[in-house]
């Protein structure tokens, strides 16, 4: 079959991710936007709280126990026209290594941010990635019903925090209780919500002095409006599409999500102002979305996405071409052609078989083990994809196998485990027998992994926990003699790759070895 471009199929993708500290109302926003885009048919299917229901995304027992969502997944649908990808990250702030690693595979971030609480710390993290990547990044201000900060403080808190400019798009109407309305700056207009209905009233020629719009609003509320879009007006960032391309303007809209309001019209407009599928960076340059052979990378690998399968999902975001069903691929860290088999894209509570995807989606393909996080997968040519960065762990534990009979099995879930990044290994190499230590983001993931050995590899271990909190990789032209970099508080270890990395307890060790060794470097991944 000759290959055209899929300019068509391109253009109508956008595939983001929301970034938000854990209840800021993320699921409330995504069930919502899913609700809108007619995916599901009553708001609280994907997370019925005080039904004891879990979100869609909750797929491990542990996080059903927790009520935490401990892995990322995407779902996907339609609205107007537009097929959505969301990438869903873990809401809890130990979570943090897989919700870095699926924003490398989201063309632009939904910050979402807590009237009541503004800018907070799991935030600014996710926050510093995207900014890495210079995706734009929209903000959604949410809870507006409650009582909470008054917006401009929140802007400007955004903007002393983040550092990043912000233009608001629309703008609320009260807050807490008196909480119905908001104003679209770009179009001109007050949409009001009464009894569950959006009603926009068109600002005409006079403006907000226009009475069909002055008489809807209490004058209380209504001066208020007007001085804030005054001063919006005057000393506030001008609407600028390259900016926010570019992402370094947020676009800010105001709303909650558990009231419904304001949330259709920040997709509507998110959905006009986000990007495309982007083109993505390689061993041979930018692949272009529009490129016709396909290509794509796998960011996600999750297990036990369906309890009853004990299966293996390996996340793949396509880059270029038209991806289908049954079709091989080049999987270039092997150098081996293969089958991809079983794709599947995901909605709400289903998982459906897909038969074929465009650049901007996320398939999912069952992993017999052959995936790593990062891999890359093309049609033609043995093109890699840019290294995924590795986020440096901040927990640090040895981990003993109780079982020895089990050794196989604990040496394979280990091995397991290290590849869909739950953790990552170290080894030590000086004074006395080889210890394994395990390095975690966040230190729930060490109950995920006692979990999980013990639940599918049926081994037992024990953690014994370090009070490193840095790890750092050492590079230097010279040789350099690791007996000088270990000490009574620093723990010289090995990675996978057998690259030399120090454990320290915090900055001040790390101070004093950069003084006193400057001619090594220290690094937060093995691969900055
Ligand atoms: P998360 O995924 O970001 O962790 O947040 P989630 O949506 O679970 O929301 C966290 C809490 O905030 C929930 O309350 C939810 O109902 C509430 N919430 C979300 N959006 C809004 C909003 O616009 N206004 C108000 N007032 N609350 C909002 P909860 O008490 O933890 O759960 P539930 O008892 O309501 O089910």
């Amino acid at each position: 079959m000759e290959k055209t471009t899929n300019q068509n199929q391109i253009k109508p993708r956008r595939t983001f991710a929301i970034i938000s500290h854990p209840d800021a109302g993320k699921t409330t926003l995504t069930e919502k936007l899913l609700f809108f885009g007619g995916a599901i048919r009553l708001a609280g299917t994907v997370k019925g709280r005080k039904a004891a229901k879990y979100a869609t995304s909750d797929w491990m027992q542990i996080e059903k126990e927790r009520g935490i969502s401990v892995t990322s997944s995407a779902m996907q649908f339609s609205y107007n026209g537009i097929h959505i990808n969301i990438l869903d990250t873990p809401g809890h702030e130990d979570f943090s290594e897989d919700t870095y690693r699926t924003l490398m595979a989201a063309d632009s971030a939904v910050m979402l941010i807590d009237l009541v609480k503004g800018v907070e710390a799991q935030t600014i993290k996710l926050f510093k990635v995207c900014r890495m990547r210079g995706i734009p990044i929209f903000t959604f201000i949410n809870k507006l019903d409650r009582f909470g900060k008054d917006p401009l403080d929140v802007l400007q808190e955004i903007e002393d925090v983040l550092g990043i400019n912000t233009v608001p798009l629309n703008w609320p109407v009260g807050m807490g209780k008196d909480f119905s309305a908001i104003y679209d700056r770009r179009h001109q207009c007050l949409e009001l919500y009464r009894d569950g209905e959006r009603k926009r009233i068109e600002a005409g020629e006079r403006g907000l002095e226009d009475p069909a719009l002055k008489d809807c609003l209490e004058p209380a509320l209504y001066d208020k409006l007007r001085e804030d879009l005054e001063l919006l007006d005057i000393a506030g960032d001008p609407f600028d599409e390259e900016m926010i391309q570019e992402g370094m303007l947020s676009p800010v809209f105001f709303g909650s999500a558990l009231s419904s309001i304001g949330v259709q019209t920040f997709l509507e407009q998110f959905l006009e102002m986000a990007p495309e599928p982007r083109p993505q960076k390689s061993s041979v340059g930018y692949i272009q979305p529009t490129d016709p052979q396909f290509s794509g990378f796998i960011f996600k690998i999750q297990a036990n996405m369906n309890p009853a399968h004990r299966d293996r999902i390996a996340f793949m975001r396509v880059c270029s071409g038209r991806f289908e069903r049954g079709m091989a691929a080049n999987h270039v860290r092997s150098g081996k052609k293969i089958k991809l088999p079983q794709p599947q894209q995901f909605l709400a509570q289903e998982r459906d078989i897909l038969e074929e995807a465009y650049p901007g989606d996320v398939v999912g393909l069952f992993d017999p083990g052959i995936f790593r996080i990062g891999d890359t997968l093309s049609e033609e040519g043995t093109f890699e994809f840019e290294k995924l960065p590795q986020f440096a762990p901040e927990y640090f534990a040895k981990i003993i196998n109780l079982d020895f009979s089990k050794y196989k099995q604990f040496q394979k879930g280990i091995k397991q485990l290290t590849e869909e990044g739950t953790v990552q290994v170290f080894r030590t190499f000086m004074d006395g027998p080889e210890e394994l230590i395990v390095g975690v983001v966040g230190k729930l993931q060490f109950e995920v992994l006692e979990y999980r050995l013990e639940n599918e590899y049926g081994t037992r271990i024990q953690l014994h926990h370090l009070l490193h909190h840095m790890a750092r990789w050492v590079r230097s032209d010279k040789l350099v003699d690791p007996a000088n970099l270990r000490g009574l508080r620093n723990l010289c270890v090995k990675d996978q790759d057998d690259q030399m990395v120090v454990l320290l307890e915090d900055e001040y060790y790390l101070d004093r070895l950069k003084d006193k060794y400057p001619e090594i470097t220290f690094h937060t991944s093995s691969n900055d």
